[in-house]
């Protein structure tokens, strides 16, 4: 093969790790929530995928108030879910197929069913046990407003107020999500040596790597800023750093190149950075690639950041185009407005989404070209959408809710459908044939065309590029950076990574002629024999040297 790749370099340098949300890809049970059983099922569809490393959303023992962000037990797997016993043996064998396996770590903030925080709310004001929490008095005559002004994530305030042990009206507690789940006090030695203490627990039995959920928001000002126009300055502080260094100390003490992954979900690039310094996190999501808009100029420019900042800091790119919580690609890029914003959707707004889907198959060639390692999310190699029809009163993100019901920002259900695997109607083999109830979220039934079984045999489907992209990749030279070819149409973005390989993708409105030379490995779309590229559509190119 003229594309030769290094082996030496740390696996999760270059991975392809795709993202398993649990309760919605394969429910073996019948009771209409996937599990652990259904992924152990599945591993053969994932191992022929192509992928190099499994990350797990949340599948810790979770009353579930924020799809299992809300963490009781960090040693225990959700009976929902399964049980320790299976989750050792999923690792086990994920690793005989050849997968890695990295998990989800939450670290801010816990459960209010933690048996610390039912501690503190049974032990007066002032005891220790209210010292691994944020309680504080409240301001008013009587106690009665919150601390500070902050909002939540989700909406609404970040206090909520207990009711003491003798039954009256005490102090607040912070959570910068929904109240179930409140936040730690980082400061305090215990809770340090606690998650010290998780890390160890599941590196010993085999996990390759965490995930650290709200990696930034961690050590907050002690000061408790009321009025902070800027805010998340009230996080993103030094010490935590001091809590990475840790991490990364603990981390690689171990064998076989265990990972720490950042979700640093910050705007400011130079800050983004000062968690990938040398000794702190090994990556963290590249959140500016997951929100540009799909076209050239802005997606060239957050590549160029991307990779300038990366080699700076040592650490590998990374690329994501999806998760559990944004709107899936597809809808996004069906949209006038391709851009995307957390708190900011356009649900409601019209979608084409032969659009979507054609500039997704691009996309994906795009992403899975760059230099990094990628993340993809379940099901987005199938091509599916963002389900906009979800019935309100089957809604269950507390977004939702806290968010006011608002219908153009309803919040993330709608990219957690469980997937199609099979058949003519729902639940698409999802679950099985006795199954006890139905799919947690209701698919589509116009999913009958996405299934896994429908697009396994259709090698124009997006399954079929998605296999064939992530097979190829595996054999591009991992260490070669990327080389932009400058000699483009306006609305193309064309680059080699190193001497046999290049990519091309034609963002314009217009057919272009592929002015790069070689011969297409893999295209999204259909190539001309004039070498033509059709708007939104993507080429490999293998180079004779
Ligand atoms: C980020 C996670 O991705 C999201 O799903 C969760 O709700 C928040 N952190 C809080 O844990």
């Amino acid at each position: 093969m003229a594309l030769s790749r290094a082996h030496e370099l740390p696996w999760w340098r270059s991975a392809a790790i795709y993202q398993i949300y649990p309760r919605s890809f394969a429910d073996a049970d019948g009771d209409g929530v996937g599990d652990l059983a259904g992924v152990l099922a599945r591993l053969p569809y994932l191992a022929e995928l192509g992928i190099d490393a499994i990350w797990f959303n949340p599948w810790y023992a979770s009353p579930q108030a924020d799809a299992g962000y809300d963490v009781a037990d960090y040693r225990r797997i959700d009976p929902l879910f399964g049980t320790l016993e299976e989750a050792e043996e999923l690792i086990r064998r994920a690793h005989e197929s050849g997968i890695r396996v990295v998990i989800d770590v939450v670290p801010n903030h816990t459960s209010d069913q933690h048996p610390w925080f039912q501690a503190a709310l049974a032990a007066a004001s002032g005891s220790p046990e209210r010292e691994r929490f944020w309680f504080r008095p409240g301001r008013g005559e009587a106690g009665e407003l919150p601390p500070t002004d902050w909002q939540g994530f989700f909406g609404g305030p970040a206090w909520s107020r207990v009711t003491e042990p003798d039954g009256s009206p005490g102090e607040w507690y912070l959570h910068l999500f929904a109240p179930e789940q409140p936040d730690f006090q980082w400061e305090h030695p215990e809770v340090r040596a606690e998650f010290e203490a998780v890390l160890r627990f599941w590196f010993d039995r085999g996990a390759d790597g965490f995930r650290i959920d709200s990696a930034a928001l961690l050590v907050k000002d002690p000061a408790l800023p009321v009025d902070d126009p800027e805010e998340r300055a009230r996080t993103d502080r030094e010490e935590v750093h001091e809590v990475y260094r840790a991490w990364r100390r603990l981390a690689d003490s171990y064998s076989g190149g265990r990972v720490l992954i950042g979700e640093v979900w910050l705007p400011d690039p130079a800050r983004l950075a000062r968690y990938l310094r040398p000794g702190e996190l090994h990556t963290v999501f590249n959140f500016p690639y997951l929100e540009c808009p799909w076209e050239a100029e802005p997606l060239r420019t957050v590549i160029d950041d991307t990779l300038r900042l990366h080699t700076a800091a040592g650490a590998p790119a990374t690329w994501v185009l999806s998760n559990h919580d944004v709107d899936r690609v597809v809808t996004r890029y069906g949209r006038a407005d391709t851009s995307f914003a957390i708190y900011a959707r356009h649900h409601g707004r019209p979608v084409d989404l032969a659009l979507g889907t054609r500039r997704a198959r691009a996309a994906a060639l795009l992403t899975q070209a760059l230099p990094g390692s990628v993340y993809l999310y379940q099901g987005e190699e199938l091509g599916l959408w963002e389900v906009e029809t979800i019935p309100d009163a089957l809604r269950q993100d507390p977004m939702w809710e806290r968010g006011g019901r608002n219908p153009a920002n309803p919040g993330r259900d709608g990219c957690r459908v469980p997937l199609p695997w099979s058949g003519d109607a729902p639940p698409f083999g999802f679950s099985p044939d006795q199954a006890t109830a139905v799919p947690w979220l209701p698919q589509p039934d116009a999913w009958k065309e996405h299934t896994v079984a429908a697009q396994a045999a259709d090698p124009g489907s997006m399954l079929s590029l998605y296999r064939a992209a992530l097979r190829l990749r595996r054999e591009l030279p991992a260490e070669a950076g990327l080389e932009w070819v400058e000699d483009v149409p306006t609305g193309v973005l064309a680059f080699r990574r190193g001497e046999a390989f290049a990519c091309v993708v034609n963002l314009s409105a217009e057919p272009v002629v592929v002015g790069v030379e070689g011969a297409p490995l893999l295209a999204s779309g259909p190539v001309g024999v004039d070498r033509s590229l059709p708007p939104d559509t993507a080429v490999w190119l293998r180079i004779e040297t």
